[in-house]
């Protein structure tokens, strides 16, 4: 690997400040200041940037707890975003595997890897999502058996997946879908009459949210979590 792309990936620097570090001899090979940015760095060499050895990290896949108000995006200028809850070493080149709206809760993922969270996100792919519901009027057996059988949205040609409803309380539903389209929730609920109040993801797929984590908490996925999206 060139020693600009091994200090990109394994260090906060952009590609361009690492370039830059390297010109200012802040890097160094085995104990060698390196000035070339282009040179291929040998095979288990010591790569020490400003005194700190570094090491390439690998993908990252993390999960966190979405509290209200926070919106599913990397950069907003008027609303803190789920990145801006993370240490800003982690956040480089993370991106959202499945938006939730601002004020919606619960299990965000975040990843470096795009085949991995395009598993997540596509609708070819049958990757179950739960969400906790609640509503402002009891949910009917009518509403039950439609969202059950498949509805058809208001603007959308295609009729939705089948869901499935478990009744918590009257007002508190527990619905599993398998697509993600625009405030899906929300719409699905409202075509059968009722409002959703309060929405909370739980899981996604075999990945529930950690009880341990606090509202804006989040913490790496393990490695059979990671494994669990195929
Ligand atoms: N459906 C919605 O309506 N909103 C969300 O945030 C997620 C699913």
């Amino acid at each position: 690997m060139r020693l600009d792309q091994f200090i990109s990936s394994s260090s906060p620097l952009s590609r361009k400040e690492a370039r830059r570090a390297i010109h200012a001899g802040r890097a160094e090979v085995d104990g060698e200041v390196w000035k070339d940015t282009g040179k291929h760095i040998p095979a288990g060499a010591e790569v020490v940037l400003d005194g700190t050895p570094l090491t390439v990290k690998g993908e990252r896949y993390l999960m966190l707890n979405k509290p209200a108000g926070v919106v599913s995006a990397t950069r907003d200028s008027e609303h803190p975003t789920a990145l801006d809850l993370l240490p800003a070493e982690l956040t480089k080149d993370l991106h959202i595997a499945g938006r939730l709206d601002a004020d919606t809760t619960g299990l965000l993922l975040l990843t470096t890897d795009g085949k991995w969270s395009h598993r997540v996100t596509s609708p070819r792919v049958d990757c179950p999502k739960t969400y906790r519901v609640g509503l402002n009027t009891p949910i009917t057996d009518s509403a039950i058996e439609e969202l059950e059988t498949g509805i058809l949205l208001h603007n959308d040609p295609k009729p939705m997946k089948p869901a499935q409803v478990k009744v918590v309380e009257p007002q508190l539903i527990e619905l599993t879908i398998s697509e993600g389209r625009y405030h899906q929730v929300k719409r699905m609920l409202a075509a059968v009459g009722n409002h959703v109040e309060a929405l909370h993801r739980q899981s996604i797929g075999a990945i529930s949210l950690d009880p341990k984590l606090e509202a804006g908490g989040y913490r790496e996925l393990t490695e059979q979590e990671i494994a669990s999206i195929r």
